[in-house]
């Protein structure tokens, strides 16, 4: 991995830092983040795996996946603001794929809001493409609700 980043699985310890990027991150969505409590309960949760990014010492990120089969979804993923754009999103998202090929898996889902162009394009350059749109999926603060594009990755 390039730029220093390394990664290793989200575990118990790392909760309330991992609720804080989510809290962080999906503020600026319009989105309430997910409690230490909601994200130890995903992650509690059959097939569910998270990686936590650190940089410099630093943990800068995290993301969360679950697999079944042959399948997996990302269920989330967020960089601290302070750290975009340097690479560690991309990271981050190569170092998931990376560990839900590990288990057999063959194609990645996942939702993104219309309205989230970071997202969008980061997915775009790494090979997801849009399957679907689920039409005022995510409830936004203070404006209309958002479309939800479903994308997917097939993985060889
Ligand atoms: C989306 C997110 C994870 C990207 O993290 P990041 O570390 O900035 O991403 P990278 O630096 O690896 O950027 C990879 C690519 O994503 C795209 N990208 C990232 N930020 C972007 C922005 N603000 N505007 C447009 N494109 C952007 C670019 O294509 C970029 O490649 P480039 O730098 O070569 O142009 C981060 O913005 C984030 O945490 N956002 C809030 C939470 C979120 O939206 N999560 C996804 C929900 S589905």
């Amino acid at each position: 991995m390039s730029a220093g980043f390394t990664s290793r699985p989200l575990g118990a310890l790392d909760l309330d830092r991992a609720a804080s990027l989510h809290r962080e991150a999906f503020a600026e969505l319009g989105e309430r983040g997910w409690t230490r409590q909601e994200i130890a309960e995903l992650l509690a949760s059959p097939g569910v795996a998270g990686l936590l990014l650190r940089q410099d010492g630093n943990e800068i990120g995290f993301a969360l996946c679950r697999t079944a089969a042959d399948e997996a979804e990302l269920l989330t993923i967020a960089i601290q603001a302070s750290h975009r754009r340097r690479g560690a999103g991309r990271a981050l998202l190569e170092c998931t794929i990376a560990l839900v090929r590990e288990h057999g898996v063959r194609s990645l889902f996942l939702e993104v809001g219309d309205d989230n162009p970071a997202a969008l394009s980061l997915y775009r350059q790494t090979g997801f493409a849009p399957v679907g749109r689920r039409a005022g999926y995510y409830a936004r603060a203070a404006r209309p609700a958002a479309d939800a594009i479903v994308m997917s990755l097939v993985l060889k």
